[in-house]
């Protein structure tokens, strides 16, 4: 008996187990096709799979290129070696909320910290919202860090320190976990038989099955999830969903995508139609006739697709030579991000040692960048003069200092551009030294940081960048400053203006077109009681 032989017999019996929505294949008659074609079922079945031995033989694809070609990750590691079912649970739930808008190769670094910090659900539970947030730093979307820790705690208090065991109840009881999320944790560390659908698998499903309406539309969701939950190897789901991902990751790619190292182009109809229309180009470039005489579709395209609407899973819009299998998925236009401005301060205090401190406040608990520290930031209205919101921000300063302070001391830096995924936020960034003693902080969220223990505080990329920005145009400043002297005593003359390290995002500005030197820079303080 052949290899696909067996592997048929056997998917059937599998498939009956596993597939719900699989029925025998059958030879239609023509009334059949007729009826199949008008009644109001949402596709044909061109979009999934309908043969177990197929379903079979992508499973054992899949699985063979995993296991020879697969990337050792961390919570890979310990979701195969750690055998205490609550760890391996929590374990495999920090990875994928670390994982649900990072690159896999950002998170690892963060991930073996966290879990040598806190490598269990009751380690996370004690630590406090700030150190959990100046773990998180930089990894962005902090409220992923935030919800993490909630749900630890729930899980203390609530859960008698027990992690959910279902992929139902990760979903109810945790927050920040939702579908995906839980079947991704259902799968690798409980060995639950579901699929899991993330951005990765969507665009894989959609290639494998030429699905080309809205990614995000009901219908195109629920035919992805139930494709998974068809295709999932129910002796090895948490391999057959990280395979999936993996092959979204690096072989099916958004943008040149690695067709020829593909294990399952076989069964791609993305790849079928590419080739099938590549053929018939070279055909007609070689003057050989087209053999197609019947009206009906071609085997490369869905039944229902010439309706049209008549399917909710093929695409309203035509194939487009040029994108080969990137024509599937497809997506709604994004919306613009917003653009904001802010206005942001960095004021700066010489501390101990002449190392220079910096002002940082706390952000509200809610929102945006929720509980992080950032520089005294003030959000710029568009028909507000920059001047008024400039004398704005310095009340401002003046109030978290206890203090007076005129604007005059306020000098403008440059811009810092960061895109958050709905805003493009530009900071405009102004700066204040002021002398030691005397520049105490006044309210409750704020403290002086040091440029280094900065770093390594709860703050956002954000912030690091107007450091840096502020940093470079400050280095130049004394640079200036010591050439000068060293040009003084040399009795050289040179009016060349600093360059900037970036010029176009990192624009520097002087002090009223004056360069100051480092000296005269502090000088411009004036310290008030
Ligand atoms: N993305 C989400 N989960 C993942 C996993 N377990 N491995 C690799 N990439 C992923």
């Amino acid at each position: 008996m052949s290899r696909l032989r067996s592997a048929m017999d056997k998917g059937k019996r599998v498939g009956l187990q596993i597939v719900e929505t699989v029925k025998p294949k059958r030879k239609k008659s023509k009334t059949a096709v007729k009826e199949e074609e008008t009644n109001a079922s949402p596709s044909s079945t061109y979009h999934s799979f309908h043969d177990p031995a197929d379903v079979l033989l992508l499973r054992s694809q899949l699985l063979n290129w995993y296991d020879k070609d697969k990337r050792e990750l961390p919570w890979r590691t310990l979701a195969l070696t750690e055998s205490d079912l609550n760890i391996r649970t929590y374990a495999v739930w920090v990875s994928e909320i670390m994982l649900q808008q990072t690159q896999v190769a950002t998170v690892i670094d963060y991930y073996n910290r966290w879990m040598k910090r806190w490598p269990t659900v009751q380690d996370l539970a004690t630590a406090t919202l700030e150190e959990v947030n100046q773990m998180w730093a930089g990894l962005g979307y902090y409220s992923r860090g935030r919800r993490l820790h909630e749900g630890a705690q729930k899980v203390v208090s609530e859960l008698k320190g027990q992690m959910p065991c279902t992929v139902d109840s990760l979903l109810k009881q945790l927050p920040g976990v939702g579908r995906y999320t839980a079947a991704a944790i259902g799968s690798i560390a409980l060995g639950q038989v579901t699929g899991a659908v993330d951005g990765n698998v969507i665009r894989v499903l959609c290639r494998l099955r030429a699905i080309g309406a809205d990614s995000t539309s009901p219908a195109v969701t629920e035919a992805l999830w139930s494709l998974a939950n068809t295709l999932v190897a129910p002796e090895r789901p948490g391999d057959f969903n990280q395979v999936m991902m993996e092959l979204g990751a690096r072989v099916c790619t958004p943008k040149a995508p690695l067709c020829s190292q593909c294990p399952v182009r076989s069964h791609c109809h993305s790849y079928c139609k590419v080739q099938v229309k590549q053929e018939k180009n070279s055909k007609k470039l070689l003057g050989k006739p087209d053999r197609k005489t019947s009206a009906l579709p071609d085997i490369e395209d869905c039944s229902r697709s010439s309706h049209s609407g008549a399917c909710l899973l093929c695409p309203s819009e035509p194939w487009d030579h040029e994108l080969g299998v990137q024509n599937f998925p497809r997506k709604p236009a994004k919306k613009p991000p917003r653009t904001e401005r802010t206005l942001t301060c960095v004021v700066m205090r010489p501390g101990e040692e002449g190392k220079a401190e910096f002002l940082l406040t706390q952000r509200p608990n809610k929102g945006l960048l929720a509980g992080l520290w950032e520089f005294p930031s003030l959000l710029l209205e568009e028909k507000s003069p920059e001047m008024k919101q400039k004398r704005a921000l310095c009340a401002e300063v003046s109030r978290i200092l206890g203090t007076h302070l005129t604007d005059s001391l306020f000098q403008y830096v440059g811009e810092v551009v960061h895109i958050f995924s709905h805003i493009h936020q530009t900071y405009v960034v102004h700066s204040v030294c002021l002398k030691g003693g005397g520049a105490h902080t006044q309210t409750e969220n704020a403290q002086w940081l040091t440029g280094c223990a900065l770093q390594e505080a709860a703050v956002s990329t954000g912030v690091k960048k107007i450091l840096k920005l502020y940093d470079a145009v400050h280095g130049q400043k004394e640079q200036a400053s010591k050439e000068g002297k060293g040009q003084k005593r040399a009795g050289i003359k040179n009016d060349k203006r600093p360059q900037t390290a970036k010029k176009t995002k990192l624009s520097a500005a002087s002090s009223g077109g004056k360069q100051l030197s480092l000296s005269s820079f502090f000088n411009t303080v004036k310290q008030e009681s």
